[in-house]
């Protein structure tokens, strides 16, 4: 299938201040020179904000670390759990279409889909409420067929049972997920053959219910405000208990010493009122580019003249310290700036 992007995208893209926090919380997690590392859940919680992956977050998630947009964009279109289309306002709903739930009537679910949201998959309802799609096995086979409505599996279901699920919530309601069809969890169709005293028994849903209904957040769009940001990796570091350096970071410590920060030569405004493509330099997006004008700095033989400590003075104002290293701008500047 081919995945591309949407013909309609919107002008730009901003992380919630909430969202913005969590996602430098979630960069820290990665050692310096892997922020990379942090694409998969800086796109999914930009597609959380905003229900599917527009091209600006793409592009903005890649500018926070750094990427080229191309990186970031080869793994939004590869991974399915990413939505490149607009989904429903209300919900976006997954019918899963592998075998146990396509034996056990998940066709007939992709009829109601059909008839109360699209003909086709990930287009939109005439209301803009849902869009719907087929997926591949959601791991719930014991309970199929099944859905994924937002976060929450709809399991046991029934076409009658997922209409009336579309129409409540359609009415702003959210149907409490999990079994449709009273059982518990994914105990026999008679009822439960062992563990049958205490435990259980004596709760009215199960744990993954009894979760989702307490944080209510199943077709919520995510603003970040929804649980504190707990950043446990960071204690040790913040308390001065810093976690042993691995020995070739202890060796690259010991060789890089503390550089005194000096200010670079900067501009006012480009010379002749023409700024370089500094979007060249590898890792330099859109964004980072305004930073580095908002800095003073135009073209590419500013960077190739620059000195250790204008470096340090430079990082130190960048987002993530060591790009400038790590990604060789002085001799790309170099090669860039003699080119013209
Ligand atoms: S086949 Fe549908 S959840 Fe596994």
């Amino acid at each position: 299938m081919l995945r591309r992007l949407h013909h309609e995208q919107p002008e730009s893209f901003a992380f919630t201040p909430a969202n913005l926090e969590w996602a430098k919380a979630q960069i820290t997690k990665y050692p310096e020179g892997r922020q990379a590392s942090a694409i998969i859940p800086l796109l999914w919680r930009a597609q959380e904000q905003e229900g599917w992956l527009t091209r600006p977050a793409i592009e903005y998630v890649a500018d926070m670390l750094g990427m080229a947009h191309i990186r970031a964009l080869e793994v939004a279109t590869f991974y399915f759990m990413f939505q490149l289309h607009p989904v429903g306002s209300v919900a976006h709903v997954q019918i899963c279409g592998t075998t146990t739930c396509m034996i056990c009537g998940s066709g007939e679910l992709i009829e109601v889909c059909r008839e109360k949201i699209a003909p086709q998959p990930h287009m939109l309802s005439a209301d803009g409420k849902f869009s719907w799609e087929e997926v591949e096995c959601l791991g719930s086979c014991s309970n199929a067929p099944m859905a994924q409505i937002g976060k929450d599996y709809y399991e046991d279901l029934t076409a009658e049972r997922l209409a009336e699920i579309l129409d409540e919530l359609a009415a702003g309601k959210v149907p409490v997920p999990g079994p449709q069809n009273g059982r518990f969890g994914a105990e026999p169709l008679g009822g439960p053959k062992v563990l049958t005293e205490g435990g259980a028994g004596s709760q009215k849903v199960n744990a993954s219910v009894e979760l989702a209904t307490t944080l209510g957040d199943t077709v919520k769009r995510i603003d970040g405000t929804e649980v504190p940001i707990l950043t446990p990796w960071l204690k040790g570091r913040e308390d001065g208990a810093a976690r042993p350096a691995a020995p070739a970071q202890r060796d690259a410590a010991k060789a890089a010493p503390e550089v005194a920060e000096r200010k670079p030569v900067t501009l006012s405004a480009p010379r002749d009122g023409k700024p370089d493509d500094l979007k060249k330099l590898k890792g330099v997006g859109p964004k980072l580019e305004a930073l580095l004008h908002e800095l003073g700095v135009f073209h590419f033989d500013q960077i190739a003249a620059w000195t250790p400590e204008e470096v340090a003075w430079v990082d130190e104002r960048l987002s993530f310290k060591g790009r400038i290293e790590r990604e060789g701008w002085i001799a790309q500047a170099k090669e860039l700036a003699a080119k013209g």
